[in-house]
């Protein structure tokens, strides 16, 4: 049975990923300092895991997480570009110095093998689509090059130490315990929240700009497919998605028909540098690891939506 470190592991794709791990019979340990992520969300979990409150940028609570771990996720970030734009030099200690730190002291430990949560934000706006991994990266916000620069990290030390590192640009994900309350979390999110709530969602343009939406068990499904794979994955970088871009106005639409929302919804002007389409090339990690889209757009809204009306039962009564 492997031991897996989950690093920003109270948050959304964090906490997935540790039930999709136990799941499979992984002992689980996890470390957050909770600047973003939610208790609440290891809820159903808490005494299956060894969390440990601590910051990716404490070397020494790092190296403890660190020793006997097989398998290292490594999911900690603050994910927001406009705070990003707001605190260049803020975000970039965890983004990117936090990466440097988890893969020092994977590398001291021994680590077999660390995944990345690369993202999509490396590819900017450039018109062409789909996007795929061999493209020249093109970032724009802060965010995205502390992304990008962890990216180059990570096969700096697959090449020099020799460590297993894989970096898994992830496209827009989506799924239950994602926070709809913040102003930078994810479409999806606030669309769905408001609209189980009745109130009126916003779309920023005409509603054609598109994105690749990836229900979240994709991401988990890729994630333990590239741990276990024998393939030469070392110190490869590979688009997670589903390969098909829907626009704003369809999810609205399709998210209106699954609710029962019986109101309107609001456009306002397009955003500066909001970027227009988005849309993966996922042919290489299917071909090297074997990924494939364990659940489309439509049936991860379903249960997405399922999940803000169990765990927000005024929502109903609100439809
Ligand atoms: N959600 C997406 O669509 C998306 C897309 C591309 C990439 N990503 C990447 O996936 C990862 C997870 O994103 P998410 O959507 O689950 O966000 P999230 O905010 O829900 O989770 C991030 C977690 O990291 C923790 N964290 C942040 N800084 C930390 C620090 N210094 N020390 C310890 N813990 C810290 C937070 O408390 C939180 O629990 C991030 O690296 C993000 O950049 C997400």
């Amino acid at each position: 049975m492997a031991t897996v470190l989950i690093t920003g592991i109270s948050g959304f794709i964090g906490s997935s990923l540790a039930r999709g791990l136990l799941a499979e019979g992984a002992s689980v340990r996890g470390i957050d300092n909770l600047c973003t992520g939610n208790l609440e969300n290891l809820e159903d979990i808490r005494t299956r895991i060894d969390l440990r409150r601590a910051d990716i940028l404490d070397i020494g609570a790092i190296n403890d997480a660190c020793d006997g771990i097989d398998y290292v996720f490594h999911q900690a970030a603050i994910p927001s570009v406009p705070k990003s734009v707001v605190d260049p030099m803020g975000t970039n200690g965890p983004n990117l110095n936090g990466t440097l730190t988890v893969l020092e002291a994977a590398r001291k430990a021994g680590v077999r093998r660390l995944m990345y949560a690369a993202s999509s934000a490396a590819y900017g706006d450039s018109p062409e689509l789909p996007k795929t991994e061999t493209m020249l990266p093109a970032p724009i916000s802060p965010y995205a090059v502390q992304k990008l620069a962890g990216e180059h990290y990570l096969a700096s030390y697959t090449r020099v130490f020799g460590l297993e590192t894989v970096a898994l640009r992830y496209f827009n994900i989506f799924g239950p315990r994602q926070d709809p309350t913040s102003q930078y979390s994810g479409v999806l999110a606030r669309f769905i929240s408001l609209m189980c709530q009745g109130e009126t969602p916003t779309i920023f343009g005409d509603g054609s700009t598109s994105r690749d939406f990836t229900y979240i068990d994709n991401v988990v499904h890729a994630n333990m497919m590239v741990a276990k794979t024998s393939a030469p994955v070392a110190g490869k970088v590979f688009n997670i998605a589903t390969g098909k871009r829907i626009t704003l106005l369809e999810a609205y639409q399709e998210i209106k028909q699954i609710t029962g929302y019986s109101g309107t919804v609001q456009f306002k002007p397009e955003r500066e540098g909001d970027i227009r389409h988005s849309l993966a090339d996922i042919s290489l990690a299917q071909s090297v690891f074997g990924y494939r889209v364990v659940a489309g757009f439509r049936e991860g809204l379903e249960k997405t939506i399922e999940y803000y009306r169990q765990t927000s039962p005024q929502a109903i009564a609100a439809l």
